[in-house]
């Protein structure tokens, strides 16, 4: 409980302070535009080592969510859960994608994120690339991720376990609740598309 739910608390936190700065401080200058401040540009390596931007997937309502394939529950949970609401969507999701953003470059290599993704829903990409590049990524949309020793020289990640809802113009829309049936999560994001 406490490994999800504090990210997530973390997150909602930072949001709720990003609106109201947003209120208090962002009143745009002539010819300036108000840019969403959830999401932004980045540069990754997908499962088939391809190199990709943000622009690669806008154009239509996409997924985020950020994990590791070490993860003992909430990333493979999070990920079926995914796959099942894009299974829901039915022809209208034909070509949803869902961006999964490594937080462990170290360990996630393209080749590992390609294993571990052969078991999910295809529509789903993996994204990895270098520290400097996924850590980009984390601030762009104000994710947690903290790195956690355990035993020996082993070690876990802590991460945000939000699944972002981006529109075609890579703005935030909202996060997809997913504690509840895959058909009415489905029914909530083809609203979004
Ligand atoms: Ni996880």
């Amino acid at each position: 409980m406490r490994r999800t739910l504090l990210p997530i608390l973390a997150f909602v936190a930072g949001l709720a302070a990003l609106s109201i700065a947003a209120v208090v401080v962002l009143v745009p200058k002539a010819g300036e535009v108000a840019v969403s401040s959830v999401g932004g540009p980045f540069t990754l390596t997908d499962q088939d080592g391809k190199r990709v931007t943000e622009r690669d997937f806008a154009g239509a309502t996409h997924l985020v969510f950020f994990g590791f394939t070490h993860c003992p529950d909430v990333c493979p949970t999070t990920l079926q859960q995914i796959g099942d609401v894009l299974q829901a969507l039915g022809p209208k999701g034909r070509d949803t994608k869902a961006l999964f953003i490594a937080v462990d470059p170290e360990r996630d290599t393209p080749a590992a994120l390609k294993t571990y993704l052969a078991s999910f829903d295809p529509r789903i990409v993996g994204l990895t690339g270098s520290p400097e590049e996924v850590n980009a990524a984390v601030k762009a949309y104000r994710a947690y991720v903290r790195k956690v020793p355990t035993k020996g020289d082993d070690y876990t990640m802590e991460h945000t376990a939000l699944v972002y809802v981006m529109d075609g113009r890579n703005r935030f829309i909202n996060a997809l609740n997913l504690t509840r049936p895959p058909a009415e999560a489905a029914a909530d994001l083809a609203r979004m598309m």
